[in-house]
């Protein structure tokens, strides 16, 4: 196997392992993939100014985030289906996590529960990530479990009202719970180590891959063809509902897809804990502006208040710094890690985040920075045209 130099290496690693139908699940964006593209311009357009002849020899990314030492300023972010892209593939990313020492936020459309995935890394860092179901008593209980199985945090996942747009998941005839037709299964054949790795193994222990956070009632078979009504997203939570779950959950809270100095207000005055600035990785509103764009005034206005994270389109470890540099405290990554585990498995996910560790430590010492605090005031350069200069 060549060397695995940069995430576009696992990434091509990767679409060698998987369908093609969740290759591009996982990788792509929605519609036109304006906002993937975006992400892109948008980090690259930053510049980062160095001290020179600043003498430290060692360089310490770890940081301080809700009373929890991480080891450095990262989470990996909530990703729906990495129980199809490895087998038991949300275990094998929290003991990833815990092997780096940084969160795994588990995603309520994850393929393995949050039970299971406690009891295979006990000692992880895990976060989760809400989608409240239509049905709240469900939802309510979802929650019961989650605190039971000791989760640090709460992250409510706001930009996602209705189900995106994108048509290549439909060309592909990709979805979850999986429908067979003649092309998902030629695609499965075409690729024998997930089929028997994943689809197969699953199938073995007596059934197909499907969403475990789902009521067993819910839980569907191979010919069931929609989600019953209950376990739906509701796209009809508010600001209300915000403020309800505030009520209700005792530990930390963060709203995810934030996007505008309003609403970062208005989740600091309900009294969560902290925001990510996000474009869901490009994923559902092809027009979002990009994070990197928003992140200096958000930043500003939520210091002192709330925690500000950041997300969508790092694949480097300057796109981290960037991010930092903005104004963000920590920074998710969301495909990077599944590229990673679709390529290598638990071993591939560790791998490819201490990449992202080194690639942030040689840039830091190339900044002459001793530790991401030093950061703030860096960011320079010119953001694609028509955004004008950064502040
Ligand atoms: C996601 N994302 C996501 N977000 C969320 O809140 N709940 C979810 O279930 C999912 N599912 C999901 C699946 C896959 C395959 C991807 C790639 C992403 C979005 C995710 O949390 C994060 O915002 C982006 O992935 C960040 O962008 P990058 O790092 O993937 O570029
Ligand atoms: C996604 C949804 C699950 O990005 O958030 O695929």
């Amino acid at each position: 196997m060549p060397a695995l130099l940069n995430a576009d290496d696992y990434r091509r690693g990767a679409r060698r392992v998987l369908p093609r139908g969740l290759f591009e699940y996982i990788d792509r964006g929605t519609e036109d993939e304006l906002a993937l593209q975006r992400l892109r311009s948008s980090l690259d357009a930053v510049t980062l100014t160095p001290s020179v002849l600043t003498g430290h020899r060692e360089r310490a990314l770890a940081i301080r985030l809700f009373d929890r030492d991480l080891a450095a300023p990262l989470v990996i972010a909530p990703t729906a289906l990495a129980g199809i892209v490895a087998h038991d593939g949300e275990t094998k990313l929290a003991r990833a996590a815990e092997a780096v020492g940084i969160p795994f936020c588990v995603s309520t459309q994850s393929i393995t529960t949050i039970e299971t995935i406690r009891a295979g890394a006990p000692d992880a860092m895990l976060w989760f990530q809400l989608y409240v179901w239509h049905d709240r008593a469900l939802t309510d209980r979802l929650l019961d479990r989650v605190a039971a199985a000791g989760c640090d945090c709460l992250v409510l996942t706001a930009d996602t009202a209705v189900a995106p747009n994108r048509e290549y998941n439909r060309r592909n005839g990709f979805s979850v719970p999986f429908e067979p037709s003649v092309r998902a299964v030629v695609d499965g054949l075409l690729h024998p180590r997930w089929l028997a790795g994943v689809f197969g193994r699953t199938w073995w222990n007596g059934g197909v891959p499907t969403y475990g956070h789902y009521p067993d009632t819910y839980r569907s078979s191979v010919t069931r063809p929609a989600m019953a009504d209950a376990v739906r997203l509701d796209g009809s939570i508010d600001w209300n509902d915000l403020a309800r779950l505030r009520d209700r959950w005792t530990g930390r809270l963060i709203v995810k897809g934030i996007l505008s100095v309003e609403d970062a207000l208005k989740v600091a005055a309900i009294g969560a804990d902290g925001i990510v600035v996000s474009a869901h990785g490009g994923r559902n509103l092809d027009c979002l502006p990009s994070p990197a764009d928003c992140l200096p005034a958000i930043a500003q206005a939520c210091a002192g208040r709330i925690a500000v994270l950041a997300d969508s389109g790092v694949r480097r470890g300057t796109d981290v710094l960037k991010y930092l540099a903005l104004g963000a405290e920590a920074v998710q990554v969301g495909r990077l890690p599944l590229w990673g585990l679709a390529a290598g498995g638990e071993a591939g996910a560790v791998a490819i985040l201490r990449l992202l560790l080194r690639e942030m430590d040689t840039a830091m010492g190339l900044l002459g920075l001793r530790e991401p605090r030093e950061l703030t005031g860096r960011a320079g350069g010119q953001t694609p045209a028509g955004h004008g200069p950064r502040p």
